[in-house]
């Protein structure tokens, strides 16, 4: 039985468009699954006079139509103004691509949530915020939202992970019910970095494994 992807989707997973890293990018985003676990990564880079997306590229950790829609988003992506990436949706990337199984439809979501939160930690990080909130417990919460724990493909808040929060004068401590020496404390805290860090008002973030082994 052929798979069932229309032919662009098969095209754009056999040689996906704008693969891999960027060195030295204005933004990135990662963005997890709750619903399968895979993950996305975006690098952004950004012309800070017209605000217009440069280059793009992105690292998947998932499925055949995350790989697609990743490839389909950013090529969509490359070029616009920020507002103009920002308006790029699901339905504009499924409709691209000719249409996904309805079963994975969540794919080609995933990589445009990692693109939004992308070009949002870019306006927290260039003054472009409409509105400056303040960063307290629950938008720190907010933002650890699908942080997904590599191990076990769930989200820690859902797994119950995080164990506290504290902010303080622009320092933010994360609490994780992990042990220090768990197998994916590095990545963990990479990706928690990378979700707070970008906060406009936000200068330290710690993220403290106080687990037992
Ligand atoms: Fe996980 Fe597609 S099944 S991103």
């Amino acid at each position: 039985m052929p798979l069932p992807y229309s032919e662009k989707v098969l095209e754009h997973f056999m040689h996906p468009r704008n693969i891999g890293r960027l060195e030295d990018p204005d933004a990135t985003a990662t963005m997890g699954n709750p619903a399968c676990g895979d993950m996305i990564k975006i690098y952004l880079k950004v012309d800070g006079q017209e605000k217009r997306i440069t280059d793009i590229k992105f690292e998947s950790y998932g499925c055949a139509s995350n790989i697609a829609t990743g490839s389909i988003v950013t090529e969509l992506a490359k070029g616009k103004t920020l507002e103009e990436a920002k308006k790029i949706g699901w339905k504009e990337a499924d409709a691209e691509l000719g249409g996904l199984p309805p079963v994975k439809v969540h794919c080609a979501v995933l990589a445009v949530d990692a693109l939004h939160m992308a070009i949002e930690n870019y306006e927290h990080q260039h003054g472009l915020l409409k509105e400056k909130v303040p960063t307290d417990e629950k938008v720190v919460l907010k933002r650890l939202k699908h942080v997904i724990n590599p191990k076990t493909g769930r989200e820690i808040l859902q797994a119950n992970l995080v164990k506290a929060v504290a902010v303080d004068s622009g320092r933010v401590r994360v609490e994780l019910a992990l042990p220090p020496d768990y197998q994916f404390a590095k990545a963990l805290e990479e990706e928690i970095r990378e979700r707070l860090e970008p906060l406009w008002d936000v200068e330290q973030v710690e993220v403290a494994f106080v687990g037992e082994s």
